[in-house]
């Protein structure tokens, strides 16, 4: 196979690195799908460059001419707000030499000048100085090109989530995001002011597949064995603190009967659950007679009550638990290698008593240097060594909760008024593997689907060339 098959070799068959047998309940996953260099740059044309991604979020851009830098599969993507606060999206690359044009993270500035020429550019991506244009003797041609940046065809936001598109043929957000916008409307509403990532995030690489990062956000089977220590260092905590502990009891979650369950959606988006055993040492408690008021009994239930891990496929994923909340947006780099950057988000307005809870508790868990990441990053790390196992072909990791599965809505689906593909209830021991399908089966789907979009576009190409 090729780095780019869809032109210069026999159509793939992407369906080969999954086994998905609905009628007899048995799902696999090919360990080829992990361990195949070329299927790297395939997955960045096919899914990454060609689909809705996360791009960054409006806490992020807040101000006329602020700026983030970020990626679209491989492509180094700016987004700016203009001067009129409205949101603009472009390929981070000069249009004169391809120089890198924003070479920080993020900032505010009306102008971008690149760094190899002097070439200027405003907020809005318009060419605004060529240096030395009067005298460079220009075709008439060549300066009638366009010298603009280059705008990423499809730009829109979600209740201050930011998406993008490199391939204009889409269908809209909304319907991209289906569902799970009601699960981000869950983080937003917790304040009337909306939520925010706090500044400063951690950035760090594993040398792992990034599939093995979407099935870790909703793997509840792996929370008390890699995370051992973590659980050894709350269950001193506990002992030690007694009831002035306000932290996860995580080993006293596995001893009452909690209800867990999870949500599938044929866009690849997948949503985990737990009821919390303490909802009351959570920062948002004190507010739910006003969150109830404000967004309704119901949906309060399912802000405070219970705890959500989700991935909006393929590359954004959110915490919002017992563990308090945190954000992920992954970038693959290769095969084996993944980018992640990792942010704490907060209702904003909260009080300074939740917000210091929130930050301890993210510290604690989630970043970087934290308790509970670098067991995950060794996790990955394991597997993609694992990987290399090639004879051992298929993977077991997908067959708990089978049959507790529900084809389409479940009851609590149905309260919750969302219509996924696949839904399942039961206890926190059953640490349903069943989510993890609707990924794998969108991966199949935007593969075929780009390697037909571009096989199509190669056969117009040559039809072109032929003057037929
Ligand atoms: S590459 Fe940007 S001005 Fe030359
Ligand atoms: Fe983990």
């Amino acid at each position: 196979m090729s780095s780019n098959s869809a032109t210069t070799a026999a159509p793939i068959d992407f369906g080969r690195y999954i086994y998905d047998d609905k009628k007899q309940g048995v799902f696999s996953v090919n360990r080829e799908i992990f361990n195949t260099p070329e299927l790297y740059d395939l997955e960045m044309e096919y899914i990454f460059e060609a689909n809705w991604v996360f791009l960054c979020h409006e806490s992020q851009v807040p101000n006329p001419h602020d700026f983030y830098t970020t990626h679209m599969g491989r492509q180094p993507v700016v987004v700016t707000r203009d001067k009129e606060g409205e949101l603009n999206a472009f390929i981070n690359a000069c249009s004169h030499k391809g120089s890198k044009l924003c070479l920080t993270r993020q900032g505010n500035t009306k102008f971008h000048t690149c760094t190899y020429h002097g070439w200027v550019f405003d907020s809005q991506g318009n060419s605004i100085s060529v240096k030395d244009r009067d005298d460079a003797s220009y075709s008439e041609a060549f300066a009638a090109q366009d010298f603009n940046l280059k705008k990423v065809p499809k730009l829109a936001e979600y209740r201050g989530w930011i998406f993008g598109s490199l391939e204009a043929d889409v269908v809209p957000l909304d319907e991209h995001l289906g569902d799970m916008r009601l699960f981000i409307d869950l983080l937003v509403d917790q304040s009337e002011e909306g939520m925010e990532l706090i500044p400063g995030m951690s950035s760090y690489t594993f040398n792992g597949n990034w599939k093995m990062q979407i099935e870790n956000c909703l793997d509840g089977y792996h929370l008390n064995v890699a995370h051992k220590g973590f659980l050894e260092i709350t269950n001193q905590r506990v002992k030690r603190l007694g009831d002035k502990y306000t932290g996860p009891d995580i080993e006293a979650m596995f001893n009452v009967d909690l209800k867990t369950g999870s949500f599938g959606w044929d866009q690849g988006h997948a949503l985990f659950f737990t009821e919390n055993p303490a909802p009351e040492y959570r920062p948002l408690w004190p507010e739910r007679e006003n969150l109830a008021k404000r967004i309704g009994e119901a949906r309060t239930d399912w802000m405070i009550r219970f705890g959500r891990n989700f991935t909006i496929f393929p590359n954004v994923q959110c915490t919002d638990n017992a563990v308090i909340g945190q954000f992920r947006v992954l970038r693959p780099l290769a095969h084996n290698k993944t980018e992640m950057h990792i942010y704490c988000w907060v209702p904003k307005g909260e009080s300074a008593a939740a917000r210091q809870q929130r930050l301890r508790t993210y510290e604690d868990f989630f970043d970087i240097a934290g308790t509970g990441t670098p067991d995950d990053v060794a996790a990955y790390m394991n597997c993609q060594d694992g990987a290399e196992g090639r004879l051992a072909k298929w993977q077991l990791g997908y067959g708990r909760g089978q049959t507790a599965m529900t084809n389409g809505a479940n009851d609590l689906a149905d309260e919750l008024g969302v219509k996924p593909a696949t839904s399942t209830a039961g206890p926190l021991t059953m640490s349903d593997e069943t989510l993890f399908h609707a990924s794998y089966r969108a991966w199949v789907e935007q593969m075929q689907a780009g390697q037909a979009r571009a096989l199509k576009k190669i056969n117009g190409a040559k039809t072109d060339k032929a003057g037929n």
